[in-house]
């Protein structure tokens, strides 16, 4: 595994002048950030070694490498899930290449379905902690020494310093946010009204198909973490509409705008 993700990061390297210490992974309906990146340099997934392909519409499978307020990035223009039918250990590969690209912050992003009753339609929710109810965990197996302890401590996987800096910036702008507990489900269904009821008792405010396995492996290997979900829709009683991808598309491209600046900002004295 070590040296399919040197072999990895050295062909991205090999294509690029950019040394980036921050990546940015965008989600379903949310690639627009993209656009931002100046000096682009384009690396469909399909050309990198051993990268899985995105097979979801709403992501585009791209890395962007450029420079966004004042920093070298990387960007990935589309994610993977597990329910693509995809391992951990395949979807999690490229934030182990990115560790070897010598990125030291990742920034992650997606669309979500809020659980929170205060919580409305477009609202950015920095995620303060995460419930992993994927009944699986990308660390499963041999552990490699190397890159992360066996047994990582998940007390703060998401930066606290960070989301101070999020809500700042937030209040600033005078853009809507909330912050919350996310909870990673499989998917591809969404969920049932009850199912709904039972992740708000659980403790969760927001629920999704994405993230957690990437922040875990981020954490595995100490990378700092910031996550932000933009609510598409809500799994609150009363509340409940039927929901489609379509309609988590457009409720997340319409809250963009506000996710980039915040991510803009942040970025800029990193
Ligand atoms: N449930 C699960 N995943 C989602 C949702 C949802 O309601 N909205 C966007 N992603």
């Amino acid at each position: 595994m070590l040296e399919k993700i040197k072999k990895t990061a050295d062909f991205i390297l090999s294509k690029t002048t950019r040394k980036p210490r921050i990546a940015i992974i965008l989600g379903t309906g949310l690639g627009g950030l993209a656009n931002e990146i100046s000096n682009q340099e384009v690396i469909p997934y399909k050309d990198i070694p051993d990268f899985p392909v995105s097979t979801v519409m709403g992501h585009k499978g791209q890395l962007i490498l450029g420079r966004l307020s004042g920093q070298d990035v990387v960007a990935m223009q589309g994610r993977f899930h597990f329910y693509e039918g995809y391992t951990m250990q395949e979807l999690t590969f490229p934030i182990r290449v990115m560790k070897f690209l010598g990125v030291e912050l990742l920034i992650l992003s997606n669309a979500s379905g809020g659980l929170n009753p205060q919580f409305g339609i477009g609202d950015c929710m920095f995620i303060r902690d995460h419930i992993n109810l994927m009944g699986t965990n990308p660390l499963l197996g041999r552990n490699y020494d190397e890159l992360g302890p066996r047994f990582p401590d998940m007390k703060e996987v998401y930066d606290h310093t960070l989301i101070e800096k999020a809500i700042a910036i937030a209040t600033r702008e005078g853009i809507r946010y909330q912050q919350g507990v996310y909870a990673a489900v499989t998917g591809p269904t969404f969920e049932t009204p009850s199912e709904y009821h039972y992740l708000r008792v659980l403790g969760a405010d927001a629920v999704g198909m994405s993230t957690v396995p990437e922040a875990i492996i981020a954490r595995h290997m100490n990378m700092s973490l910031f996550a932000i979900s933009v609510i598409t829709d809500l799994g609150v009683h009363g509340k409940i509409v039927e929901v489609s991808h379509e309609d988590v598309i457009k409720a997340a491209s319409a809250s963009e705008p506000h996710m980039t600046l915040i991510i803009k900002e942040m970025l800029e004295n990193f």
